[in-house]
């Protein structure tokens, strides 16, 4: 007899990568269009809903990526970006169009006051025109299309709720309402999503969707409170490269919602062990190393140095560790040796480098341990090596 597969009442929250577009855009970051393939593979086999593959008006290169891209990948649906303009938009569709009934057209145009009068120099009424108008023509090629109100968290949220339901009355299938400018905060967020769920008369017809930058260091926060107001997509990079401060990182938010399910009802389809392969590989494309205290893909981030620590995880590795390496993708969890490192750290290293020393013996070199420690910021095992070679085997 079949056995029983228990339902999975979470919610499902869609992942739009967007490493290739917003992440790209950023000082350091551009790619090639080789580069961009590679890591459109990677995305693939982290099983990402979404690839946002480029700005394909922006250049030719970038046109040729997108264009690649969306004829290569199988599985994510392939997004390019455009303005609120039909040149931007037939030229978008041309590169996507490769990708079938996968190829998103994301149009966007800016809502807030201030970018409408200072940048676009246009009244609301005639950007809500332009808005309606570029969706239509983005349906006329395809289905599936995204609308962006940028900087929709500094929108009169009157104006906001009445873009996005025009929006989707000319067919857009999804509605970003990003925190262009990273100036939100979860609480207000939520609010934001929550306002545009109970009073837009159409909103179950279409995804919500945010997009979060980190000026604040509330990228992921944001992301976590909107998906609780409703938000049924988060978009989100690799190492959280992006613009400025960088967007929603995308192995932070996951792993949240992998190591909290406990009280977050929601899941992704991402694979969250392509996490590791999928950060270094970026990293190794850009050459732009992630912090060693970065959540999840940081050097550190399983790492342990001090004797109380090591002592706990090689007792029981849930004391001090909240995921499970291998759960991202590393192999294990690292023991760094230093000042702050204890006698049973130390032990275990010699006894991997082959020095099951006596009791006597050990303490001698524990001690020269300590004193060479405190001259270097680690203690390598080569360094080991001349240590009891020198000190504790000496004849
Ligand atoms: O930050 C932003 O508003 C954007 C849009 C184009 C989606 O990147
Ligand atoms: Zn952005």
């Amino acid at each position: 007899m079949a056995k029983a597969t228990k339902k999975d009442d979470r919610r499902l929250i869609r992942i739009f990568d967007t490493t290739l577009r917003d992440g790209e855009q950023s000082p350091g970051n551009s790619m090639n269009i080789e580069e961009k393939l590679r890591v459109a593979k990677q995305l693939q086999k982290l099983n990402v809903d979404v690839i946002e593959a480029g700005f394909p008006i922006a250049s030719e290169g970038d046109f040729e990526a997108v264009k690649r891209i969306a004829q290569t990948i199988k599985g994510p649906e392939i997004a390019g970006l455009c303005r609120s303009s039909d040149k931007d938009i037939d030229r978008a569709w041309e590169a996507l169009k490769h990708a079938g009934e996968k190829g998103r057209i994301h149009t966007f145009i800016a809502t807030s006051d201030i970018h409408m009068k200072y940048k676009l120099k246009m009244e609301p009424g005639k950007v809500l025109e332009a808005a309606v108008k570029a969706v239509k023509r983005a349906s006329s090629y395809t289905p599936n299309v995204e609308f962006s109100c940028e900087d929709a968290v500094r929108t009169r949220i009157d104006f906001l709720a009445e873009v996005v339901e025009a929006v989707i009355d000319a067919g857009a299938t999804t509605v970003n309402i990003p925190d262009t400018v990273g100036y939100t905060i979860p609480f207000e967020y939520f609010n934001i999503i929550k306002h545009l769920k109970d009073n837009v008369r159409n909103i179950d017809k279409a995804v919500i969707s945010v997009h979060c930058h980190n000026d604040l260091g509330l990228s992921v926060a944001n992301s976590i409170a909107a998906i609780q107001a409703g938000a049924g997509q988060v978009e989100c990079t690799i190492n959280g490269i992006g613009e400025r401060a960088g967007n929603c990182s995308l192995e932070e938010f996951v792993m949240i919602l992998k190591t909290r399910a406990d009280i977050l009802p929601f899941r992704c389809n991402v694979a969250t062990e392509q996490i590791t392969p999928a950060s270094r590989l970026l990293s190794t494309i850009t050459g732009i190393a992630v912090q060693p205290n970065k959540a999840v893909v940081g050097a550190n981030a399983f790492a342990h140095e001090s004797g109380i620590h090591q002592h706990g995880v090689l007792m029981e590795k849930s004391t001090y560790e909240i995921m499970t390496p291998d759960s991202v993708g590393l192999k294990a969890n690292l023991l760094v040796l230093g000042k702050h490192s204890g006698r049973h750290a130390f032990k275990k290293r010699l006894v991997e480098l082959g020095h099951d020393l006596s009791d006597e013996d050990l303490n001698k070199a524990f001690d020269k341990f300590k004193a060479l420690a405190d001259l270097k910021k680690e203690v390598f095992d080569e360094d080991l090596e001349a240590l009891i070679a020198e000190e504790v085997l000496r004849p």
